[in-house]
């Protein structure tokens, strides 16, 4: 008994997660001393919904479903964007009556609120929900038709495209200018802000009316805006979101749209004020599995690090497959992975590198860690990391934080579709709301000092290094 207590001490180092043979764990490089490399906005991770939700007005009332108010709250402080091609062809008439059927809506809504009774309105609710998929249906097929007409690359925006008429970036930044003009006549809106102009992908044509549009109305908007998706969701593989060089397009589609604004408004933020991993509604079983995390967290982590200041997830709820939450209420694993980012990642960004594998494929980025999180202390940082290899891969802090406690929050998914799996796991357990109301507290694994962190095969997670006395985190 006695021989083998005193044998254990020697024995730990082997107790560490195996490497395979010729396999090294790639170092990591910190910047802890430095001030910080940017800082993003408080509601960096932001939400959309989709107009296409209010095609017909009556499913809007979804939205007071109390689960996906607690699902909403959890995700706060953030925007919430309304907007979407629909848009462009939605009209606002304050002077028009509703339809008897929109009115008993609202009333049951008001006799909802006023007495918190709810029996009345989870009948119309039951209703909505059931005649929900064939509305969904008619919302994509609208979409799909769109995109099925011929388009010529010279055209210059979507907006032309749907519509037939053409507003160049000129003229655009002077509707800008007039509506600025427009707002600050009225105590209501005076304080309101601008923000646009929405442009798509930086390609050429893109590019193009940007820079104009910001020369003509620049100075009237808050922030620029523009959209980003990786791929057509009628066409992406499971490879597609598997893909380094496919994530890595995004970093080049930052550069190109932060090249324009730094030459034309260099005292700008930039926003995306739409983003997600597919369009058209996402990719049917990918934009809703857990595949579909490399593309949201690798978004997130590129966005802070090259300077993107607000980041809008299409959509929070609505049709398609890249919802957070789908239409019976119930999160998706991009919900758990915000959820996770929110309570774990902070405003301030950090260098950091990595030696012993390919970057692209092995990615990390680090950050303060949350100093609203109670469970940290200033100072401690959070990485999180993807392992895009088809093994295991381990990372390892550097000597001088060998000592130092982490907290694993590792994400796999849950089942047997394996990475397709729209349920997920935090450290071993699957995710899950407790009730409609309470959501599940979200547990660390800890890890001793000098653990290797191990990120399985197609896998993500974040880490929080505790202590380790980041300067830019003090
Ligand atoms: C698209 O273009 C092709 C080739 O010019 C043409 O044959 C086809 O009719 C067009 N389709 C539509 C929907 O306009
Ligand atoms: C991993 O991918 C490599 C090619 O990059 C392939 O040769 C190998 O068989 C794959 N291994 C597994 C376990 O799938």
């Amino acid at each position: 008994m006695m021989l083998l207590l005193r044998l254990l001490p020697p024995l730990l180092p082997f107790l560490l997660p195996a490497l395979a043979a010729g396999q090294r764990a790639a170092e990591l490089r910190l910047g802890l001393r430095g001030s910080p490399r940017g800082e993003v906005n408080p509601a960096f991770l932001s939400l959309t919904l989709d107009a296409s939700l209010a095609r017909d007005p009556r499913y809007v009332a979804l939205l007071s479903n109390s689960k996906l108010r607690a699902l909403a709250t959890a995700l706060s402080p953030g925007f919430l964007r309304f907007g979407g091609t629909e848009t462009d062809f939605l009209i606002f008439d304050p002077n028009k009556d509703s339809t008897s059927e929109e009115k008993i809506l609202w009333e049951l809504q008001a006799q909802q609120e006023a007495c918190g009774s709810r029996p009345a309105f989870a009948a119309v609710e039951k209703v909505l929900l059931d005649q929900w998929p064939s509305q969904e249906k008619l919302i994509l097929a609208e979409q799909n038709r769109k995109k099925h007409k011929n388009t010529t690359i010279t055209k210059p925006n979507s907006f032309r495209k749907k519509s037939g008429i053409h507003i160049d970036g000129f003229q655009l930044g002077q509707d800008f200018i007039h509506l600025r003009q427009l707002l600050n006549n009225y105590a209501l809106y005076q304080h309101a802000k601008l923000y646009g102009p929405d442009v798509g992908q930086p390609r050429k044509h893109t590019q193009r009316l940007l820079r104009s549009f910001l020369k003509s109305g620049g100075k009237v908007i808050d922030s620029v805006t523009w959209h980003h998706y990786y791929v057509n969701g009628r066409s992406a593989t499971r490879r597609d979101f598997l893909s380094p060089e496919v994530l890595d397009t995004f970093a080049t589609a930052i550069y190109e749209v932060l090249e324009i604004v730094g030459r034309t408004v260099p005292d700008k933020k930039v926003w995306l004020g739409e983003t997600s991993s597919a369009y058209g509604g996402g990719a049917p079983r990918l934009s809703n599995t857990y595949v579909a995390g490399f593309m949201w967290l690798d978004k997130l982590g590129l966005s802070a690090r090259q300077g993107i200041d607000v980041v809008m997830r299409q959509v929070f709820f609505g049709a398609g497959t890249y919802h957070l939450v789908d239409a019976n209420f119930e999160p998706l694993p991009d919900y758990w992975l915000s959820l996770l980012y929110k309570k774990l990642v902070g405003t301030k960004v950090l260098q950091v590198g990595l030696a012993g594998a390919d970057k692209r494929k092995l990615r990390v980025y680090l950050h303060c860690t949350n100093n609203l999180n109670s469970k940290y202390r200033d100072g401690d940082v959070t990485l999180f990391a993807l392992n895009l290899y088809n093994v295991t891969q381990h990372l390892q802090l550097p000597d001088h934080l060998l000592s130092k406690h982490v907290d694993q929050y590792l994400l796999l998914p849950h089942g047997k579709e394996n990475i397709l799996s729209r349920s997920i796991e935090l450290n071993g357990r699957v995710l899950r709301m407790l009730d409609d109301e309470t959501l599940p507290e979200l547990m660390e694994k800890p890890l001793g000092p000098g653990s290797l962190l191990g990120l399985p095969a197609f896998s993500y997670g974040f880490y929080v290094i505790k202590n380790a006395k980041a300067i830019a985190c003090i």
